[in-house]
């Protein structure tokens, strides 16, 4: 660790490194999922899924910023290259095969799904070994994570929605 008058204890700051460079990692390729989701979607209603990937894929972007700024204040070094997200990410790979937009839809809505589940339980670590601001922020990037898992699940056909109506009945 490199030194700083940041006042949190060393261990404490190396424990939030590991979980911060282990989400930077999921974030590039997040990040890069759903670029390669925006440059490959075909099919209806082509031109608004395509759009809101770009979004989503700046968003994660933006996120991945945050997360190498808070572990390069935390006194570490930063794992932000592809090499190293290939290697650590802990996101399963995209599968190549998809046909349409609602596959693509689905692929995207579960690995934004995985990052924020890990995203959230980061979080509750960080809050546990004594580290708030890095929780908070974990927890920041959850709730965008999950706001875009929801533009991205409502932009796809509501068959469910009918299916559990007529459970009901
Ligand atoms: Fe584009």
């Amino acid at each position: 660790m490199h030194q700083t008058h940041n006042t949190l204890p060393e261990l404490v700051r190396e424990h939030s490194a590991v979980l911060l460079n282990r989400h930077l990692a999921a974030a590039i390729d997040l990040q890069a999922q759903i670029r390669h989701a925006h440059w490959n979607v075909r099919g209806p209603g082509f031109i608004g899924v395509h759009k809101l990937f770009d979004t989503v894929s700046n968003d994660v972007g933006a996120d991945a910023d945050r997360i190498a700024e808070r572990c390069a204040a935390l006194g570490s070094d930063v794992g932000g290259t592809i090499q190293t997200a290939v290697a650590q990410s802990f996101l399963v790979p995209w599968n190549q095969k998809l046909a349409d937009v609602a596959h693509y839809g689905f692929a995207v809505s579960a690995v934004l799904a995985a990052f924020s589940q890990s995203a959230r339980e980061a979080a509750g670590r960080s809050a546990t070994f004594g580290d708030s601001v890095t929780a908070d922020l974990l927890e920041d990037i959850c709730l965008r994570t999950d706001q875009n898992l929801w533009l991205v699940e409502a932009n796809m056909a509501p068959h469910n929605d009918k299916t559990q109506d007529e459970a009901k009945v």
